[in-house]
């Protein structure tokens, strides 16, 4: 069964935010969704994501991705493994996001990415550390993994030591910023090519030193600026922080078109911010989405997300294996 209110109702659904952490889980409890905005972020009650799911949980969860783009999962106190295996039912890992950190160095499975301000002691990241250094790149709106030909699907984070006084996680809407262009601009970019790598993101926040085999792993990939969603139909814009280049265009009128898109598709009406609870399983569908985590004191906080990735199915254009 599976409830779900259309319209998004400011007040909530009984105008408080019950709380999940201490309750057990109904198996015949309904599956409920309710819009956090207008356009993207529905928060989704009702699946307990450490059980293995079923099919009916499985597509619950994709037709809520399909329509918000974002699922909140308050109450999801899970294990990693536990993570994977949920993470497993919308398609095969993406794996490899800390390929730049020694695997000796890694303190979760290399299935995952560690976006937390920890080292594998457990110790607060310097702050010149190199890993610290590129995850900064996640404070620029981007879409994970759009460096790859192969780019990503799903993202699902999980809050296990979670912030609140800064380290929101916002999320901004690509077919509801699609949509609004003018006829004019649609008919512009239409068939457009970006090239996308980690050097053109990191080389936003002042990084030009990369080591040879590093330049190598970081050849820019190239993805349509207009992808159709293939579960929900609807058109967006795949922008993404580590664009660098317009096929075709001069750098820097392709790079001042690509901030003027950015600038469009981030305003306040097409983004939801997510506070963070503690267990908070967020999941967002990076082909319908930009993301971004604000500023927070991690030189004196800890934070702790896990995330997990599967991939998309495919290239978004024809290009020579990297
Ligand atoms: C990510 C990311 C945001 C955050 O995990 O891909 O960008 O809030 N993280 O840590
Ligand atoms: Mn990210």
């Amino acid at each position: 069964m599976s409830v779900v209110s259309d319209a998004y109702d400011p007040s909530g659904p009984s105008g408080h935010l019950p709380s999940f952490a201490e309750e057990a889980y109904d198996p015949l409890m309904p599956i409920e969704t309710h819009p956090l905005t207008t356009h993207i972020g529905a928060r989704m009650t009702g699946i307990d994501a450490r059980q293995p799911l079923t099919a009916a949980e499985v597509a619950a969860i994709d037709d809520g991705m399909n329509r918000y783009a974002v699922l909140v999962l308050p109450g999801q106190a899970i294990s990693d493994q536990q993570q994977l295996a949920f993470t497993r039912n919308f398609g095969p890992l993406e794996e490899g996001a800390n390929s730049t950190v020694r695997s000796s160095e890694l303190r979760l499975d290399p299935a995952f990415a560690d976006v937390s301000n920890l080292d594998k002691e457990g110790h607060k990241l310097a702050r010149d550390n190199k890993r610290r250094m590129a995850a900064l790149g996640n404070r620029l709106w981007h879409s994970d993994a759009s460096f790859r030909a192969v780019p990503a699907k799903y993202s699902i984070l999980s809050g296990r030591i979670v912030t609140t006084d800064g380290g929101n996680t916002e999320f901004a809407d690509m077919r509801a910023a699609y949509d609004a262009l003018d006829a004019a601009t649609k008919a512009e970019i239409e068939d457009l090519v970006c090239e996308h790598s980690l050097i053109y993101s990191r080389g936003q926040l002042g990084f030009a030193e990369f080591l040879p085999d590093e330049r190598v792993a970081m050849k820019p990939v190239r993805h349509r600026l207009v992808r159709t969603h293939p579960g929900s139909g609807r058109k967006s814009l795949f922008l993404s922080a580590h664009i660098g280049a317009i096929l075709g265009w001069p750098q820097p009128e392709a790079m001042a078109f690509i901030r003027d898109l950015a600038e469009h598709a981030t305003q306040p009406e097409f983004v939801y911010s997510h506070r963070w609870t503690q267990h908070d399983l967020v999941i967002w569908d990076n082909r319908a989405t930009m993301h971004r985590v604000r500023r927070f004191d991690d030189l004196s906080i800890v934070r702790d997300m896990r995330r997990t990735t599967t991939r998309s199915d495919g290239p978004t254009v024809a290009q020579e294996a990297a």
